[in-house]
């Protein structure tokens, strides 16, 4: 297993439309071992393949408490939703400490691939439904604070370039 360096937004890599997974096999396998131990060492609840710069559709999710839970999803479709939304503050692995209201469905039907290959369903609301459809939007290139209004993302893109800039330069000095 390895630790994958997740993509920083606005990693032009992020807006990558991910390809479905012709055949759940051992690369598969590794790649979701690989995600997991990301997610949970990050920590964070949820991982896209595209925010390790893979552009195949596998999303692992894990939304328990104690992070015994596991959740595979390969090539993951959403088959229903509800009319019904809700506003959940949202972060995400690849943009650094920035956190918003994002509106969504309150609830999702779900179909999926497991690690077997194995065609699933599952109904979704709460956290997971939230973290479902996240991590779904970053398959189709899409990172959360792209649902924010234009001066929100003009906001959060200033203060990320401060961010990231400053990090150059402490790199620079550690390397000299
Ligand atoms: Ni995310």
């Amino acid at each position: 297993m390895a630790l994958l360096p997740i993509l920083q937004y606005p990693d032009e890599r992020l807006h990558t439309v991910a390809k479905p997974v012709a055949q759940v096999d051992d690369r598969i396998r590794r790649l979701v071992k690989d995600m997991a131990e990301t997610m949970y060492e990050a920590p964070g609840v949820g991982l896209a393949a595209t925010q390790v710069d893979v552009h195949e559709r596998v999303i692992v999710i894990d939304v328990s408490e104690q992070g015994d839970d596991l959740l595979v999803l390969i090539n993951p479709e959403i088959t229903w939703y509800s009319e019904e939304t809700k506003v959940y503050e949202e972060g995400c692995l690849s943009v650094s400490g920035i956190y918003d209201k994002v509106e969504r469905a309150s609830e999702v039907k779900v179909t999926a691939l497991n690690e077997k290959g194995e065609r699933f369903e599952f109904d979704a609301d709460g956290l997971l439904a939230v973290c479902v459809q996240h991590e779904i939007d970053h398959l189709d290139g899409k990172v959360f604070v792209e649902h924010l209004s234009m001066l929100k993302q003009t906001r959060i893109l200033t203060r990320l370039r401060k961010q990231q800039r400053e990090t150059k330069k402490v790199d620079a000095k550690v390397t000299v």
